[in-house]
């Protein structure tokens, strides 16, 4: 029999890995107070495999940088003792574990700032209110502007939390330049408004997060940092003019670093012939970049193979599949059926419901 592209080994700088599929960063928010909870030891050991790549959830570096409920952090030391024995069950099931590290900028209110501080930003444009698909409203604080000349310690927030992940034992960083955070308040020009050296060109605007990226490498060596991107998306009121050209230029400065790898995330799916289609307009990025690609967004079992199989990318991360089949490699491998994603109880806090209670493959037959 033909091998499964999906389940084929790959060499991701000194990580052996066994498979191609990645657990993609899911923010769960049960990590009460920012803090990590035991609860987390079952449901990332769930999720692991030996040679497996997991990738954290979204985990902030300061405390300016939360927005969300109970999400958690990585600045203070009993978030970094509380990742520890999370980080541990992963390793002895041979998993290999990334923390992505995050900074919310402006997506973000009043009451999650210390000192209830307006959240930081690019920019002092607000968001808009977002509403849900379950009808209720998100609404943001106006942000305030950082000065040219307090970009250094946000930058330096960054390095000390790579630093801490590594004192946790992940085996590295993502950076999370993606999805409207605050590294893409910086990047797009829908939301970058400066007129110092971190706004106007391309150039400019990619400045912030290249910094993050050069600090981090040498806090912890590029062997060990990689970075989310997505320029096609548009959530949170960030959106670039020309996408193409921001992940061009993104890939090619992150070449100069000669980091691990580079995680992308496809534009929205359309509907082509009736069929739900990911665009694969990542191809140019794919080819320009040094480094392991990953892409991430809408992926099947049928279209992990076939990105893998016409070398698209080097690895898919999987999102909503992964959250509802803790044992989604094993299912690839047999194509076995897949349990359905619960999306309202995505983001509660039940440390077990819709978190830990899916069902494995044994079980649910
Ligand atoms: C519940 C949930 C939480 C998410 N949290 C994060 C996150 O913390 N960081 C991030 O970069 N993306 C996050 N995403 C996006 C996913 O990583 C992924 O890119 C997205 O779900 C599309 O992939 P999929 O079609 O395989 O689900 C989240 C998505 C979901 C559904």
């Amino acid at each position: 029999m033909a091998p499964i592209p999906l389940l084929t080994p790959y060499k991701m700088g000194k990580f052996d890995l066994s498979h191609r599929i990645v657990l993609a960063p899911l923010t769960r928010t049960r990590s009460y107070g920012n803090v990590p909870q035991p609860h987390a030891i079952l449901y990332y050991s769930q999720r692991t495999t030996k040679g497996g790549l997991l990738i954290a959830e979204a985990t902030g570096v300061s405390d300016t940088a939360q927005g969300y409920p109970n999400t958690p952090g990585i600045w203070t030391k009993e978030q970094v003792e509380a990742w520890k024995p999370i980080v541990d069950a992963v390793h002895k099931k041979g998993g290999v574990f990334f923390c992505q590290i995050w900074h919310v900028g402006r997506v973000s209110a009043y009451h999650y700032q210390p000192n209830g501080q307006a959240p930081i930003s690019s920019t002092d444009k607000q968001i808009a209110p977002q509403t849900h698909p379950d009808g209720t409203v998100e609404a943001y604080s106006p942000p305030r502007r950082l000065t040219t000349d307090e970009i250094p310690q946000i930058v330096n927030d960054f390095r000390l939390a790579a630093r801490n992940a590594i004192e946790a034992g992940f085996d590295g960083v993502e950076i999370h330049g993606a999805h409207g955070y605050l590294i893409e308040q910086f990047m797009k020009d829908s939301a970058n408004d400066r007129t110092d050296e971190y706004g106007g060109s391309l150039e400019n605007r990619c400045r912030f997060a290249l910094e993050i990226v050069e600090a981090v490498v040498k806090e912890i060596g590029a062997d060990r940092v990689g970075i989310r991107l997505s320029p096609f998306a548009d959530y949170m009121d960030c959106w670039d003019s020309n996408p193409e050209a921001l992940g061009f230029y993104m890939v090619k400065s992150l070449n100069k670093y000669n980091i691990l790898y580079c995680h992308m995330v496809e534009p929205r799916m359309s509907i082509v012939e009736g069929r739900r289609q990911i665009p694969h307009r990542l191809l140019p990025m794919r080819k320009a970049f040094n480094g392991t690609f990953i892409a991430a967004g809408g992926y099947d079992r049928e279209e992990g193979n076939k990105v893998i199989a016409e070398g698209y990318a080097d690895l898919v991360a999987y999102g909503r599949l992964f959250l509802a089949n803790p044992d989604l490699p094993k299912r690839f491998e047999l194509n076995a059926p897949l349990n359905q994603y619960d999306r309202a109880t995505f983001y509660t806090s039940d440390p077990v419901v819709g978190y830990t209670d899916y069902p494995f493959l044994e079980s649910s037959a």
